[in-house]
């Protein structure tokens, strides 16, 4: 950043009669006021408005949108968060005023075209994960977690299995699984890594069991590794009695290679948002569409886009339904943007998708691999788990250090501690929108900064208004507007 540049609030920019814009007198006789609103409903004082010169204000605004990291400007390599480009045309085309200016209370006769878009997606999504039922209602992936979780429980409640209470989850799951497990009424239980980053078979034989309800698995898992077991483990659990639940935050790195479904999972979630593209700073808007086996379709949430002589209409007609948990259809605008994008690529070049973020995944590990330890594989799906274990104890580098490091380089770090199984973890995640030059880019200033003294990252970043604030207080204690002194 500009060190000239103000770091003042426009409260505190303001200075007593200053002014963008002094309208001409005006020629309409004034009314009084009171004829227009009584003085018992009017302010006592006028709202301590910021008052400030056009130029300070434009020149306040515009820095201000400089000082966000965004995909547009940097490198984003947050590991499980796919922060991938989102095409221009998409938002184009989302914001036309004959999608954006529909109503979702409108008649189904006034709106076919954006119920076709969501028929469409409904089989896209169908299609790729190989399960035969969706419901595009929930609003981001945890929220797919949980809805899933309630038709997990409303079918075994339906087959009078109410002893099914446990929910399995391997340990380097996100931390969202173990919490809808909860929240849905399950007993959530761990189970191990082997010393490769897989599911501990034996770990995982010991814990499955006829109150077995779900095994909740993420393929690839959160170390960037295929789970080479899976279709072992989905027989395994079928044989058992439970259900397969797939967490399809990772699907980027196996679009038309593998289908869940093909590989024994029974639900799946999306996320809209990662995999097909669609703005997600600052923890929202999402899209977590489930899809789910034929068996498990009586108790999705409605409504549910059916199409029947040519026309498209909303289906309530599931008298098992968990009920609604979205207001109206979905986020509609997000599944507006993922059709896009899968019209737009088309079967094969989903296909590339899931190729080229693994190459490039693999291509940063081999760059980085040696300067950093990378615990688990040569190899990678789309992410990989870097640590910086070794530079911890040799120089008393940190993984939080390397990564206000890089915010110097003006790159956005890396997931950091997580996923929790591996010590000083920098998770990384270049996805397939980054050319080669980035990346190196990107493993160049990864290496430099490994080779820094540890008291200078200790105070990293160099070049930012704020260089290390206390975050926990950040987090409890959030500042989050401007109060008048008095
Ligand atoms: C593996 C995994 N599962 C679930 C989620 C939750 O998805 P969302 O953030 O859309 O709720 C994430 C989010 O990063 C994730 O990486």
């Amino acid at each position: 950043m500009n060190n000239t540049q103000s770091t003042e609030l426009i409260f505190e920019l303001s200075r007593t009669g200053r002014r963008c814009h002094i309208p001409p007198q005006s020629d309409v006789p004034e009314v009084p006021l009171d004829n227009l609103l009584p003085a018992k409903y009017r302010a006592q004082n006028a709202p301590p408005l910021p008052e400030v010169a056009e130029i300070d204000l434009i020149r306040h605004f515009n820095n201000l949108s400089t000082r966000n990291m965004c995909i547009d400007t940097n490198f984003y390599p947050l590991g499980s968060c796919t922060m991938k480009y989102n095409p221009k045309r998409h938002e184009r085309w989302s914001a036309d005023p004959a999608f954006a200016g529909l109503h979702p209370l409108q008649d189904e006769e006034t709106c076919q075209g954006m119920l076709e878009v969501l028929w469409e997606m409904q089989n896209f999504l169908k299609e790729i994960s190989g399960l035969p039922a969706i419901s595009l209602q929930p609003a981001a992936g945890a929220h797919g977690e949980l809805t899933a979780l309630y038709v997990a429980a409303a079918y075994f409640r339906d087959k009078g299995m109410t002893q099914r209470k446990k929910v399995l989850v391997p340990d380097s799951a996100h931390g969202t699984n173990p919490a809808s497990a909860a929240l849905a009424g399950f007993e959530s239980v761990t189970v191990k890594g082997n010393a490769k980053g897989l599911v501990d078979l034996d770990d995982f034989r010991r814990k499955l069991d006829e109150t077995t309800a779900v095994f909740m698995i993420t393929n690839p898992n959160t170390l960037g590794l295929f789970e080479e077991q899976i279709q072992t483990i989905t027989q395994e659990v079928h044989a058992a009695g439970g259900l397969v639940y797939l967490d399809g935050a990772n699907m980027n790195a196996i679009l038309g290679i593998t289908r869940p479904g093909d590989f024994g999972a029974d639900m799946q979630h999306y996320n809209v948002h990662k995999t097909f593209t669609g703005p997600h700073g600052g923890g929202g808007p999402g899209s977590g569409p489930i899809t789910v086996r034929d068996f498990l379709a009586p108790y999705l949430p409605t409504p549910i886009v059916a199409k029947k002589d040519n026309k498209f209409f909303l289906d309530y007609n599931y008298p098992k339904s968990i009920g609604r948990v979205r207001s109206f259809f979905g986020n509609v605008g997000i599944l507006f943007r993922g059709w896009a994008y899968i019209r737009t690529l088309g079967a094969k070049g989903l296909k590339e998708v899931s190729q080229h973020a693994v190459l490039n995944a693999n291509y940063l590990l081999s760059r980085i691999k040696g300067v950093y330890d990378v615990p688990h594989g040569d190899r990678c799906m789309h992410e990989f788990v870097a640590s910086c274990k070794t530079l911890r104890r040799e120089k008393k580098i940190s993984a939080m250090d390397v990564c206000k490091g890089l915010l110097d380089y003006g790159f956005h770090a890396p997931t950091v501690y997580f996923p929790l199984v591996v010590p000083e973890a920098l998770m990384m995640e270049p996805t397939e929108t980054e050319s080669k030059e980035t990346l190196d880019r990107f493993a160049e200033a990864l290496i430099e900064i490994a080779s820094q003294e540890a008291t200078y990252l200790q105070h990293a970043p160099h070049t930012l208004p704020i260089s290390r604030p206390d975050v926990v207080k950040a987090d409890r204690e959030p500042i989050l507007r401007w109060t008048a002194k008095v």
